[in-house]
């Protein structure tokens, strides 16, 4: 069995944690990767409901523990969601996008653990300062909305940088990955893409056979859908999605849109239809070919990263 912080003090069976992903991952997702040994986490949009925050954590919690991913930015005018999600008693919030200082203390006496996302050397000191339990380190290449940093640097530069126990996010989809982070000194890992055709994901079966189809190089991080649907993501993050027709002729262009422009109309007119519309996924995708039960996806990963870390540190450190 793998050991970490994960493992001796959160209690889970594999220190792998499921990202927190709106309009992907729900309570059915959460559900099943806490089953597996995992934490699965449920992903909470600005423009999601209270009701919605209630329901899915009712359904996650059936399995056990859960966590509930908000986005900071937009709990100034959505306290409500933060409420929610307190109401909820989850086993983890992340807190990310945004400053998380405001609401630890809070969830700190309601025995809430908190993590954040960082995406530099200085949030991530900020963030620790600010008393949270987990720190992700969340590299460019994940699927969603994320920083400019990729995910390598930012690991060494953040082990560098803070105490807290950290694990990673971002481009990991395979047993090698996670054996690689782990052996670097991360408590676990935070993977959002290995689980996006999951049989438990909201995603529609024509997403998933885009998800499925799609190559490593098939992703651009890009302002794109929040500037036409007027989403104030603050400007240091975008979100990698991936390529279609509606990003190869709209994304290069040097004028930022706004909801009142042409690409914004077009947009508008083909929800839905995956040519224009977005489906977020990181540069992993290149990895996921098949639909799999969470179970399956958490035990892989977990098994495999031990199998590989108990064959290669033996080989690596024979004869020293
Ligand atoms: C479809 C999708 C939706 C996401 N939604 C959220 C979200 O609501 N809140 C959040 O904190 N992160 C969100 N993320 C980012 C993930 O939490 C995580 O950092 C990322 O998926 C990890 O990288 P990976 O996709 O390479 O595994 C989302 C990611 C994806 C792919």
């Amino acid at each position: 069995m793998l050991s970490t912080v994960l493992t001796k003090e959160w209690g889970l069976h594999y220190p792998i944690i499921g990202a927190p992903m709106a309009g992907v991952a729900g309570g059915a997702l959460a559900a099943a990767v806490t089953r597996a040994g995992g934490l699965g986490m449920i992903g909470v949009g600005s423009q999601a409901t209270a009701e919605f925050v209630l329901q899915e954590a009712a359904m996650a919690a059936e399995a056990g523990s859960f966590g509930i991913g908000l986005m900071v930015w937009a709990l100034a005018e959505r306290p409500d969601l933060f409420e929610a999600a307190v109401r909820a008693r989850p086993h983890l919030l992340s807190l990310s996008f945004g400053d998380p200082s405001p609401y630890v203390s809070r969830c700190r006496t309601s025995g809430i653990r908190v993590a954040t996302q960082v995406h530099s050397r200085e949030e991530a000191i900020a963030a620790e300062r600010a008393g949270v339990d987990l720190i992700v380190v969340q590299g460019n290449e994940a699927g969603g909305h994320t920083g400019a940093v990729a995910t390598l640097p930012l690991l060494q530069i953040v082990l560098d940088a803070v105490g807290v126990p950290v694990v990673v996010a971002g481009g990991i989809a395979a047993p090698t990955g996670v054996a690689a982070v782990l052996a670097a000194g991360a408590a676990g890992v935070w993977i959002g893409t290995a689980l996006l055709v999951s049989t438990e994901s909201r995603h529609s079966t024509e997403a998933r056979k885009r998800i499925m189809d799609a190559r490593e190089t098939g992703t651009v991080w890009t302002h794109l859908y929040d500037d036409i649907q007027g989403l104030a993501w603050p400007q240091e993050y975008a979100g990698r999605a991936l390529t279609n027709a509606f990003t190869g002729r709209w994304d290069a262009q040097a004028t930022q849109h706004t909801p009142g422009s042409r690409a914004a109309e077009a947009f508008r007119a083909a929800r839905g239809d995956y040519d224009t519309d977005y489906i977020y996924a990181g540069q992993a995708v290149g990895l996921v070919d098949r639909e799999a039960s969470a179970a399956d996806v958490v035990r892989l990963l977990g098994d495999g990263a031990e199998a590989i870390l108990r064959e290669r540190l033996t080989t690596l450190l024979a004869g020293t």
